[in-house]
């Protein structure tokens, strides 16, 4: 199960649980006191019936000829009573009643004031000295009824209420949280080469601190790539002059010794003092490549480049390289010189690399795809992975330092450019390819 949680649904959830509940209360509170009120209206309009009703039915009782007995009174159209009476003497005999007045609901004997039954709400008042009751009753349904349509009124808003606040809290939060995405798109685009403070305006202030914290770990890390840059950069200058010094005294004392044993001894160290010169080479190009962006400020035409170094390479390992270049311009950003660099350390690698007498296909199409393959043992996935780091290598029968792929990984990055190795190469059984878009373009 996973373990994030989303601003959006847990405020969306929690604040219209929180507004339902609310809500929910609410409808219960009105509902208690809409009962309340209610009852007073309704006992009151019973009372005042049945003090209208009592002057006349007494005088209509007192009108009767003879004996008192049962009397119902005539509807005068045929109707549904909401409120039915009785009329009885002290004992309980009944005078009069309403036509749809059932007895059975009313108690044996009459009884002053108000009453409640299951199903009625009942209220008697007293005439003549307490000798004549009536007695109104109301069903209760009704009453019940009258409640139940209030709060069903007061409960139905909560279908529009649910929806609204679940949308209006989703609103506010992505409003609220669009310059926090804005800052953390600002720290995702960045590749490894821009380490400038990030920027937004008008954070939220809980999200201020990240920011500070982030610029500040940025700035470190600027500070410690540029030390190192400078100080790797620095070390291979300044390895260039003595190393130069020692080769060219190196090779008068092989010049001017007679002895084959010095003069082999020589030949040694001076083949160890070249890998250094290499060595340091390899590296002020590292620190150059990971210095600059490596893009140019004008669009060049890098087919003639590859042209070049090609051909270089070709005095070296005459007939190997196969070249198939289009005879069009291939226009890009990408500055001529990291370029070479780049093209250099791949061809270089696929010769030394490569098995030795077979050839090194280098292609680049219309649309600036440019491929260097070469035969020769799979790499397993895991090692190819780690080519791209310094000083990495897994054929150290070979002459190298483990810094090639890094130069170009690191001229690639600048320029905003994907640098694909694969092995075996497309196409092949076996081999290694280096592929990339040389095309970049404003
Ligand atoms: N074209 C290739 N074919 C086969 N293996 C390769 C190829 N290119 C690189 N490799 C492997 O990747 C490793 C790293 O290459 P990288 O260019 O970084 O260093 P290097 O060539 O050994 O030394 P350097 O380039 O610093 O002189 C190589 O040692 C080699 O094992
Ligand atoms: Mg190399």
């Amino acid at each position: 199960m996973s373990t994030k949680t989303s601003l959006h649904k847990t405020l969306g959830t929690w604040l219209t649980l929180g507004v339902t509940l609310l809500w929910l209360l609410g409808v219960i509170a009105s509902g208690v006191v809409a009962r309340h009120e209610m009852n007073e209206v309704f006992d009151s309009a019973l009372e005042e019936t049945a003090q209208r009703i009592l002057p006349l039915a007494v005088t209509d009782i007192l009108n009767r000829e003879g004996d008192p007995g049962l009397e119902r009174v005539l509807a005068l159209k045929e109707h549904n009573e909401y409120l039915t009476y009785l009329v009885r003497n002290k004992s309980g005999k009944l005078l009069l009643q309403s036509h749809d007045a059932d007895p059975q609901i009313f108690g044996a004997f009459p009884r002053e004031g108000f009453s409640d039954t299951l199903t009625h709400r009942i209220y008697g008042e007293s005439a003549i000295s307490e000798t004549l009751y009536i007695e109104v009753a109301e069903p209760l349904d009704h009453r019940r009824e009258a409640v139940l349509d209030t709060s069903l009124a007061l409960l139905l808003p909560l279908i529009f209420l649910i929806p609204i606040s679940l949308v209006g809290v989703w609103w506010v939060i992505k409003r609220s949280l669009r310059r926090v995405v804005r800052l953390q798109q600002s720290i995702e685009v960045r590749g490894g080469g821009d380490l400038s403070p990030v920027a937004v305006e008008r954070l939220p202030e809980e999200f201020e601190p990240i920011m500070i914290s982030v610029n500040r770990l940025l700035e470190r890390l600027r500070r410690a790539i540029e030390a190192e840059r400078s100080f790797t950069a620095n070390s291979a200058h300044e390895l260039r002059t003595p190393l130069a010094t020692s080769l060219a005294k190196l090779q008068r004392l092989k010049t001017e010794t007679q002895d084959a044993g010095v003069k082999a001894q020589a030949s040694e160290i001076e083949e160890s003092l070249r890998t250094l010169a290499r060595l340091s080479e390899k590296l002020l190009e590292l620190a150059k490549a990971e210095g600059g962006s490596a893009l140019s400020e004008q669009v060049d035409n890098l087919v003639p480049i590859l042209r070049m170094v090609a051909s270089d390479y070709d005095h070296q390992a005459p007939g190997r390289l196969l070249l198939n270049v289009p005879d069009d311009a291939v226009r890009s950003l990408l500055d001529r010189d990291a370029f070479a660099i780049l093209v250099r350390n791949l061809i270089e690698n696929a010769l030394r690399h490569g098995t030795d007498d077979q050839p090194v296909n280098i292609s680049l199409t219309d649309d600036g795809i440019l491929r260097v393959v070469n035969r020769g043992e799979v790499v397993l996935p895991e090692k190819l992975a780690l080519f791209r780091n310094r000083f990495v290598r897994s054929n150290t029968k070979t002459q190298g330092s483990g810094i090639g792929l890094a130069i170009v990984e690191a001229i690639t990055n600048g320029a905003g450019i994907t640098l694909n190795l694969r092995s075996p190469a497309a196409g092949q059984s076996d081999g290694f390819e280096a592929e990339l878009n040389i095309v970049v373009v404003e």
